[in-house]
């Protein structure tokens, strides 16, 4: 299946992406705060207030959605937009090790995942006719672009190269 441009997207397949943007990354920063929560308490605790974060973009964004479409029926996922992101391997559990190398790939995962976001967001908010939505559309677009700072200035405090 090839993937849609975002110019094909209705609003109503714009916001139900938006939803799940926020709510997968949402998933990914609060599963690296649990597993980190040892290794690197403080930046696991950023992971988590990220989170909690990304769950009040989905409540808003759900808020937006109700009031301007109502209920629709909307099939498409991030699957038929954009490659899924996905270079950290959970799957290892107990063999896994913490060190600052694997910090620096969740750091970077979650940066990927950010920078997405925002650039989506940013898409969004040219592509909407709605005002309102439009401007949701820009805010959370400055909030994600919070997010990406953060995670790229500790990942600057982790020194070294990739
Ligand atoms: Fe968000
Ligand atoms: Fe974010």
């Amino acid at each position: 299946m090839s993937l849609k441009n975002f110019g094909e997207l209705t609003p109503e397949e714009v916001m139900t992406l938006a939803i799940n943007v926020e709510e997968s990354n949402g998933t990914r920063l609060r599963t690296f705060a649990d597993l980190f929560s040892d290794y690197a308490p403080d930046v696991a605790g950023l992971f988590a207030e990220m989170a909690d974060e990304e769950d009040r973009h989905r409540d808003q964004l759900k808020v937006a959605s109700d009031r301007r479409f109502g209920e629709f029926e909307c099939t498409v996922t991030e699957d038929d937009v954009w490659e899924v992101v996905e270079p950290f391997d959970l799957e290892a559990g107990e063999h896994f090790v913490f060190d600052d190398m694997t910090l620096r790939r969740a750091l970077e995962s979650v940066l990927a995942a950010e920078i997405r976001a925002e650039t989506f967001y940013r898409q969004a908010c040219e592509g909407a006719k709605d005002p309102d939505l439009q401007e949701l559309f820009r805010q959370l677009a400055e909030f994600e672009d919070g997010h990406v700072q953060w995670i790229e200035k500790r990942l600057e405090s982790l020194g070294g190269t990739a």
